[in-house]
């Protein structure tokens, strides 16, 4: 076996598919065998496996000019015109935009630009973060302690306590709702709750929520009705900032442009990688309003410098991609194409699953989905260790369909934002078949309630 050390890989595994080419959204192994790739990579990859647009111009940008940094007085046409681009495009005041490589270090970015922007006011007491239990943010230092899924904090010894890091409820009706609690006392009770960590906080010392607008790796948790509305009234009351973490949802996967617009969100900063560039080239960008930006300049020039920066901060290939990208989005219109190619998922997904024994919910919005895998219907009963999710992920591949199980038992769906909806029917038959696989193995091990 190749001396890799796998990403989030149980180093015990020994089964593994290699990839070694993609169309369209498919994509082949070695063994010539096709996948429908479900899962747009790891939710990145919005145009498909063969976009020669935005392989040429990361060709054409490569053979101008392959590296320029963009340090202490350096700069580039192409991350100007990106930057230019993003600012017209967010629901950002006056945007400015840092520039990096991945959603985890984007998060970074921001964790310390919030520090700088409160030392820059003379609040530096307003330090704290609030993240939500069930967030996915990264795995860098940070993020990883913003991150609240146990893989991603065990054995790290993290969250790192000096981080200041709070945990909020994770906004999950399903799975997190108490005795017969409707949504609105669901979502009441858990702003309750909020509210008082806040007081007992000291919003003083609060200076940023972060939050997936739709989470991704927690298991596709859409917030109920109200949820946000609530939430940003709260933060608003205490001057805490709201920061869209959109690393998933941004560029079209939730039937809009952002997530934030789909979830009725007015946020401060924002996060985004991944569909940034349809994932041809890894870039980042972290966002923040004129007026933070404005408050750090001085503190720049007591320094000398903003001492944060990476080597590959706005590569010119990464943003020649990324500004293909945001052609093709607005040219094709992808965005409108994902809302109602992603309508008509949704509706197919209930139709076929909701009285499915297996699945206790369906959800998602736009392009983004997952099934709750349980082993007893009527009371959300889940499995231990996550075996129903990785019993229909194995089963989703031997039918040629590359899918992920995420939160333990929910098997996620988001498929580049190409796709079709002769091809989300050809992706949801495989899918049954599978899903209707899985419960007869889950059954023959005794694991479904009789
Ligand atoms: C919401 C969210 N934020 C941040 C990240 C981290 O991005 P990356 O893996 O590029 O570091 C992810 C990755 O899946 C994500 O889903």
């Amino acid at each position: 076996m190749a001396p890799v050390i796998y990403p989030t890989t149980n180093f015990t595994a020994t089964e593994q598919l290699c990839l070694e080419r993609g169309e369209g959204i498919y994509v082949f192994d070695s063994d010539g065998n096709k996948y429908i790739e479900g899962l747009a990579g790891l939710w990145c990859t919005s145009l498909g496996y063969s976009n020669t647009e935005v392989m040429d111009a990361i060709t054409e940008q490569l053979h101008k000019l392959p590296f320029s940094h963009t340090f202490g007085g350096k700069t580039h046409k192409p991350i100007m015109e990106l930057a230019e681009k993003l600012k017209a495009m967010v629901p950002v005041e006056d945007a400015y935009i840092f520039f990096g490589n991945s959603g985890s270090d984007a998060n970074d970015t921001h964790y310390k630009m919030l520090r700088y922007y409160f030392n820059a006011i003379g609040k530096p007491e307003k330090r704290k973060i609030i993240t939500r239990e069930r967030g996915y943010h990264g795995v860098t230092v940070a993020a990883g302690s913003l991150t609240s899924l146990p893989a991603n904090l065990a054995h790290f010894d993290a969250p790192l306590e000096a981080l200041s890091i709070l945990r909020a409820d994770s906004p999950h009706y399903y799975t997190a709702r108490q005795g017969n609690e409707t949504e609105a006392q669901f979502v009441e009770r858990i702003l309750k709750n909020l509210e008082d960590q806040i007081l007992a906080e000291d919003p003083d010392t609060i200076a940023a929520m972060i939050v997936e607008p739709i989470t991704g790796a927690s298991g596709v948790i859409v917030p109920p009705e109200g949820y946000y509305e609530g939430l940003q009234a709260l933060l608003r009351k205490y001057g805490i900032l709201v920061w869209a973490d959109e690393v998933i949802c941004g560029f079209g996967r939730t039937g809009a442009d952002f997530g934030c617009t789909t979830m009725g969100i007015k946020p401060d900063l924002m996060t985004f990688a991944k569909q940034l560039s349809s994932a041809y080239f890894p870039i980042s960008a972290s966002i923040i309003p004129g007026w933070m930006y404005e408050a750090m300049i001085n503190q720049t020039n007591e320094v000398g410098v903003f001492g944060h920066g990476y080597t590959y901060s706005g590569h010119p290939a990464a943003c020649a991609a990324a500004l293909k990208t945001l052609e093709i989005y607005e040219r094709d219109n992808l965005f409108e194409h994902a809302a109602d190619v992603g309508a008509y998922l949704q509706a197919q997904l209930r139709e076929i699953f909701t009285d499915h024994p297996l699945v206790g919910e369906v959800r998602g919005k736009g392009l983004i989905a997952a099934l709750e895998l349980v082993s007893n219907k009527t009371t959300g009963a889940s499995f231990d260790k996550g075996a129903a999710g990785a019993t229909a992920q194995k089963l989703c591949q031997d039918n040629g369909l590359i899918l992920r199980a995420v939160a333990g038992n929910a098997v996620a769906l988001c498929p580049p934002l190409i796709i079709t909806k002769a091809e989300v029917d050809e992706m949801l038959t495989r899918l049954k078949t599978a899903i209707d696989a899985s419960y007869d193995a889950l059954s023959d091990q005794g694991l479904i309630a009789s």
